[in-house]
């Protein structure tokens, strides 16, 4: 079920419509007028009708009309983008907060009763609030279909976007602000569903249940897929930004720690060093700098589930 189509996703569609229409309209407007009168002219007054040239010494009233019309098409242009903007930078009280977190590269959504995930599920018609939290540089929030679009600045304070989402369906999601190698990973969805379905979604123990029967291996995997690690490391020996998990568990990596060169033998430890502790020891060959801590974000458990899993990569 894609909804491509783009109308009335959310509350906002209508006054940002409207905005573009008329600035369209109004651009539109000269581009044909101007392109006509300067072929009039480039006819009427060529050298060959006008062997001498007039001197015109002004005309105020002339001076008035091209002055007074394009100010008013101006602040027309002005209280429609005003009128459509003004509702956005506030959020109602009532407003369901989900917070999200943007990184090198990639988005994740935590609800308010800790569930986390990387695709934006919503109810319909009721107003949201995504408070956004950029972890290392600038991202951009983006989704085209509700005609929002917010940066995401590391260390804002009341960094936010508002919306009601007014339309079932499946719709594009991504960052909008050019953030290193791999920006175009972060992209995700936005699944919009009738409360009652969210309501149950955002409760629903299957989830758990089912991650507690599965394996660790799996568990592992489904955890780094949902923090982003693909983004830069890949399991089948290409090198991205970071070294492959190919054959990692028990190889011996020559890394810089400090300013020593050493050679390390890649065991839990290691492991937990490298997400805790990224830029400690960093392989030869990749750069420093790239890759934040994962403190906070991963318990221990979840780190052991991720160590198994690159145990079974060899
Ligand atoms: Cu994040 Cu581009």
């Amino acid at each position: 079920m894609y909804s491509s189509e783009i109308t009335q996703a959310s509350n906002f569609v209508k006054g940002v419509d409207t905005t573009f229409l008329i600035t369209l309209g109004v651009s539109f407007f000269f581009l044909i007028f101007l392109t006509v009168l300067m072929l009039v002219f480039i006819y009427k007054y060529n050298r060959k009708r006008n062997p001498k040239a007039t001197q015109i010494e002004g005309s105020t009233s002339l001076e008035i009309v091209w002055t007074v019309i394009p100010l008013l098409l101006t602040l027309l242009m002005f209280y429609y983008g005003w009128a459509a903007y003004k509702p956005m930078t506030k959020a109602p009280d009532n407003a369901m907060e989900i917070t999200v977190y943007g990184r090198m590269w990639n988005f994740m959504f935590e609800y308010e009763n800790g569930k986390r995930t990387d695709t934006l599920y919503l109810p319909k018609d009721k107003p949201v609030k995504l408070n956004l939290v950029a972890m290392d540089v600038l991202h951009s929030l983006y989704i085209p279909a509700f005609r929002v679009k917010q940066d995401m600045v590391p260390g804002k304070e009341n960094n936010f976007m508002w919306f009601e989402p007014q339309k079932e369906g499946i719709f594009e999601l991504y960052c909008a602000e050019y953030c290193g190698l791999q920006h175009s990973y972060m992209y995700s969805y936005v699944k919009v569903i009738e409360d009652s379905a969210f309501q149950s979604w955002m409760v629903d123990t299957t989830q758990v249940v089912a991650e507690a029967l599965e394996s660790p291996t799996a568990t592992g995997r489904r955890i780094m897929q949902n923090i982003g690690c693909f983004a830069c490391h890949t399991i089948d020996g290409n090198k991205l930004v970071g070294p492959t998990f190919k054959g990692i568990w028990g190889a011996t990596h020559t890394v810089t720690t400090g300013r020593e060169k050493r050679e390390v033998e890649v065991d839990e430890e290691y492991i937990r060093r490298s997400i805790y502790d990224p830029n400690a020891d960093v392989v030869e060959g990749f750069n420093r700098g790239l890759m934040l801590s994962y403190e906070g974000q991963l318990s221990d458990e979840d780190v052991e589930n991720i160590i198994e899993y690159l145990k079974t990569l060899n």
